[in-house]
C-alpha cells in the first residue's frame, strides 16, 4: 500500500486527483498539502490529513514526509505559463527550488516521485505538427524553461541516485471542478462556463490557433497508470508526450453549438498568451506513452463537450 503526499493539492489537478487517490488507497494514506487553505475545498481538507507546505521550504517538506512516512510524492505545486510571465521570479523559485526540494527528500527517504511536465517544454523551433517525443526543446517562457530543466533534473535523480521519477507532458487540461490556475490553455475551460452562463464567449486565443488538450478524467487516469506502470517497460520516464485531442477556438465552439446552437464566439486576443500558444505544438505524437505504458485516452472533443456541459450545468445550477 502506498503512502502518498500530494503537493499543490488544491489546484486544478490536485483537487480531483487527491480525492481519487483517497478512494483508491484510503483517506489515511493520501496526505494533501498546499501553501495555504482555500475556500471551497473543505471536503478535501477534512476527508484526510491536510498539511500547509510551501514547497520552496525544504525543511517543512522534509518534516512532513518523515512525519507521515511518505513513500510516493505526487508533486503538483507550480506556477503556470501566463502567471509565470507576470511573475518569472516566483515561477523560477516555486518550479525549480520546489522540485529540487522534492527530489532531495525523495533521495533521502527513498520515495518515488511523479511530477507533470508540459507542452510548454517546446518552442518556436520545435516541429509543430505531430511533435515527436524526442525533439528540439527551446521554450521562450519562464514556465517552459523550468519545465525543461525539471525534466532533466528528474532524469538526473533517476540515473544518479536511483530515485523512481516519472512524468508526462500534459497538454491543456479541461475540467469543471476547479478552475485552472493561470495558463495559456485556460480559454478552453472558460469557454464552457460562458457558453452556459451567457451563450457567448470572447476568446483571448486567436482563430486558427491549435493546441493539444485533454479532459481531466483522462489526465487522472494517466497519472495513476504511469504511477503503477511496470518500470522495466519505461524508456522515457519523466517526459512522455500525452494528448487526447487538438483543436482551435472555432472547433471547440462548433462542438459546443451541437448542444447550444445559439452559442457565439468572438475574439479579443491577448498578445502575451497568443505568443505563448504560437510557440507550442499544434498536435503531439504520443506513441511512446502508448507503447511503454498503454496510454489510451477515452474522451475526444465531442464526448468531452457533452460531459462538461452536463456536469458544469449541474454545478452552476443552470
Ligand atoms: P494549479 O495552478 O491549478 O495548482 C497548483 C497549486 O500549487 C495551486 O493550488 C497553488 O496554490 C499551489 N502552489 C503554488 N505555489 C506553491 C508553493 N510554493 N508551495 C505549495 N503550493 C503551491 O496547477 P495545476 O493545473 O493543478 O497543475 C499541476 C501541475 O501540472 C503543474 O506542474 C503544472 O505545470 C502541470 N500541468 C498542468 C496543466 C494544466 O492544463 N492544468 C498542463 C500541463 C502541465
Ligand atoms: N495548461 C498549461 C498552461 O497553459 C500548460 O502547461 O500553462
Amino acid at each position: 500500500m502506498k503512502k502518498i503526499l500530494v503537493t499543490g493539492a488544491l489546484g486544478q489537478i490536485g483537487s480531483e486527483l487527491t480525492m481519487g487517490l483517497r478512494e483508491q488507497y484510503g483517506n489515511a494514506n493520501v496526505i494533501a498539502s498546499s501553501r495555504r487553505t482555500k475556500e471551497g475545498h473543505e471536503e478535501l481538507m477534512e476527508s484526510g490529513i491536510f498539511e500547509i507546505v510551501d514547497v520552496a521550504d525544504g525543511e517543512k517538506l522534509s518534516e512532513v514526509v518523515k512525519k507521515h512516512r511518505i513513500d510516493t510524492i505526487v508533486h503538483l505545486a507550480a506556477i503556470l505559463s501566463a502567471v509565470g510571465e507576470e511573475r518569472p521570479n516566483q515561477a523560477w523559485n516555486v518550479n525549480m527550488n520546489g522540485l529540487y526540494n522534492v527530489l532531495e527528500i525523495a533521495r533521502e527517504e527513498d520515495c518515488a516521485v511523479f511530477t507533470p511536465s508540459s507542452i510548454a517544454v517546446f518552442g518556436d523551433s520545435t516541429p509543430p505538427d505531430n511533435t515527436p517525443q524526442d525533439t528540439i526543446q527551446r521554450p521562450n517562457t519562464m514556465y517552459g524553461v523550468t519545465k525543461v530543466a525539471g525534466e532533466l533534473l528528474c532524469d538526473y535523480y533517476y540515473h544518479r541516485f536511483g530515485v523512481d521519477t516519472r512524468g508526462v507532458r500534459f497538454p491543456g487540461l479541461i475540467s469543471y471542478k476547479t478552475l485552472p490556475g493561470g495558463g495559456t490553455t485556460d480559454y478552453a475551460v472558460h469557454i464552457y462556463y460562458d457558453a452556459l452562463k451567457h451563450k457567448r464567449y470572447t476568446s483571448f486565443i486567436g482563430k486558427g490557433t491549435k493546441m493539444d488538450m485533454m479532459y481531466m478524467p483522462d489526465a487522472l487516469d494517466a497519472i495513476v497508470q504511469l504511477l503503477d506502470a511496470d518500470p522495466s517497460r519505461l524508456i522515457h520516464r519523466n517526459a512522455f508526450n500525452v494528448t487526447a485531442m487538438s483543436f482551435d477556438p472555432e472547433e471547440i465552439a462548433a462542438s459546443i453549438r451541437k448542444k447550444i446552437p445559439e452559442f457565439e464566439l468572438d475574439y479579443d486576443v491577448d498578445p502575451v498568451r497568443q505568443a505563448i500558444a504560437n510557440s507550442w505544438p499544434n498536435s503531439m505524437d504520443d506513441t511512446a506513452a502508448r507503447e511503454e505504458w498503454d496510454w489510451n485516452p477515452k474522451y475526444d472533443l465531442d464526448a468531452m463537450t457533452e460531459d462538461m456541459l452536463a456536469k458544469l450545468g449541474e454545478k452552476l445550477g443552470l
